[in-house]
């Protein structure tokens, strides 16, 4: 006697022996059932199919396929189904069609968490107090009091019992900490810096801080460009740039201490709206370092001359918008770009594009991550975290995650937004495993609930759109860098290979 696991978890005695035990049918019913044969073995072989689709999460495949087949050789020999095999039908659910793979991934791959961190809040220690409104329960504070254990402390990397997080906004070309690798090895667990490769990153951008938007104003200043810098002994050669755009002959009004021409008493993006050109000279060129001088400028719709981050142009907000210069010897090309933008109107209307047509995709994509505040974005990561060191548990390794349904395979995936922390399910068919289906199926799920992108109440009105639209789904746990600008699944043979490698993926989508 074998034992099955039912679709519900129950266990479900199959007896060998039971099959076949028709003794006492007579000739004539024996006759009328050879009749009905075709028919049986039609059903049989069905109902085989039907079966074997639950196989794939049946360890005893081997031992459901002889009593299959021994039910189907004994239904030949005599043509009946046993009390016993219809009820062994019935609890197995074979003869429930609404029964699927779906409803049963669904409830077999689910998970009952240890912490409901509704009930238990993520807690993070050595910042301001508050509740931190966000999709995952979180709570900062200095002090939880001693039986309280928090989740992770800012600024300390000395206590070894909880996550330490080191969180900044400055250039790790001043704060040596800052950089990535130098942070891990001084112990912090959670680096929050304004690198878009750190594992929650702050940056200077967001909707709510900047009318990236507002209306473009007259050009009334004979000056070309204006600035305002005042630490004139930075590490990278932002002063001699300065200077060297002077000896060009760009004309620039300078309202910092360094260089000043200027009264610098005065309201910067007013001012700023009242140039052509805005010199968004950084202090240190660090990737992704780039701060409100960059986005005071776009607001103003003066264009942005950058001396500052090397990636500066995954930071425009459309292809034109910004020069840029990356070392000394371009100052006479850019010069010469400032020059000709100055003297033909319709080129320099075309720059500023954007300010009448919306950013690119990628500019909102980037953007958007500010809708939600780094602080419940480091809930997420720690609540995220949390849960992935528990599915690493033998129970969750149980989980089926795929159902095979005749010729076909149906993969359970699960999807959340950016910036959201609950998961929702989707399901891929086997035959049809591709990016296309993936995106497909995504957006059904999401249409399907009326969701509401998380980024909606932040941006400007012009630009919220009205339709949902992906622009990238990729592996939860990857950084923001990874996510926005170097990963991409080299077409559907890779999506199948990472689907099948990681059973039960989860996916995490940008809605632009
Ligand atoms: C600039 O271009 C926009 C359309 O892109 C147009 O509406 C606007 O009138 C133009 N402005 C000037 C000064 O040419
Ligand atoms: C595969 O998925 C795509 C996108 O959802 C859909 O258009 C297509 O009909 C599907 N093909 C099959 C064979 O199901």
């Amino acid at each position: 006697m074998g034992v099955l696991k039912g679709q519900k978890g129950s266990e479900i005695p199959i007896t060998r022996e039971g099959v076949g035990v028709n003794a006492g049918v007579s000739s004539t019913k024996r006759r009328r059932w050879a009749k009905l044969m075709p028919f049986f073995v039609a059903l049989v072989v069905v109902a085989e199919i039907i079966f074997l689709g639950r196989l794939d999460m049946v360890k005893n495949a081997t031992m459901v396929r002889t009593w299959t087949n021994s039910f189907y050789f004994a239904s030949m020999r005599e043509g009946a189904m046993s009390s016993q095999q219809k009820e062994a039908f019935d609890a197995l659910g074979l003869n429930n069609h609404n029964e699927n793979c779906e409803d049963w991934l669904e409830q077999e791959d689910a998970i009952t968490y240890s912490r409901d961190f509704e009930k238990k809040p993520i807690l993070v220690s050595g910042a301001e107090e508050g509740w931190i409104s966000c999709s995952v329960g979180c709570k900062f504070g200095f002090e939880f009091g001693s039986n309280k254990k928090y989740d992770a402390k800012i600024g300390s990397s000395q206590d070894v019992t909880t996550a330490s997080v080191i969180r900044s906004m400055e250039s790790s070309q001043y704060y040596p900490e800052l950089n990535i690798k130098e942070a891990r090895w001084r112990r912090y667990n959670v680096v929050m810096t304004t690198s878009l490769s750190s594992d929650v990153p702050v940056g200077y951008f967001s909707w709510a801080e900047y009318e990236i938007m507002a209306p473009l104003q007259p050009k009334v200043e004979i000056s070309l460009a204006a600035a305002f810098i005042s630490n004139c002994r930075s590490h990278n050669f932002r002063l001699e740039a300065l200077e060297g755009l002077e000896k060009e002959n760009i004309k620039i009004d300078s309202y910092g201490i360094c260089h000043r021409n200027r009264d610098g008493s005065v309201d910067k993006v007013e001012t700023l709206k009242r140039y052509k050109f805005s010199l968004a000279f950084e202090n240190s060129n660090e990737e992704d370092y780039v701060t409100e001088k960059f986005f005071q400028s776009l607001v103003a719709g003066a264009i942005p001359v950058v001396v500052g981050a090397p990636n500066i142009q995954e930071f425009a907000p459309s292809t034109g918008s910004v020069l840029h210069i990356k070392e000394l010897s371009d100052i006479p090309s850019i010069a010469k770009a400032m020059k000709y933008l100055a003297e033909n109107p319709d080129a320099y209307n075309q720059s500023l594009r954007w300010k009448y047509e919306g950013p690119s995709d990628s500019f909102k994509a980037l953007v958007d991550m500010a809708a939600v505040h780094s602080s419940c974005r480091l809930c997420i990561y720690l609540a995220s975290k949390i849960r992935e060191s528990e599915e690493r548990n033998p129970g969750f390794q149980k989980r089926p995650c795929k159902c095979t349904r005749g010729l076909e395979t149906i993969y359970h995936i699960y999807v959340r937004e950016r910036g959201r922390f609950e998961m929702d399910s989707i399901f891929l068919r086997s035959v049809n495993l591709t990016l296309n289906a993936l995106e497909s199926a995504v957006l059904a799920k999401f249409k399907s609930s009326n969701h509401v992108p998380i980024w909606k109440k932040q941006r400007p009105e012009s630009i919220k759109g009205d339709e949902l639209k992906i622009y990238r789904i990729y592996p939860v746990g990857m950084t923001q860098r990874q996510a926005l600008y170097t990963f991409k699944f080299n077409g559907d043979s890779d999506l199948r290979k990472y689907v099948e490698s990681h059973p039960c993926p989860k996916f995490e989508v940008i809605f632009v």
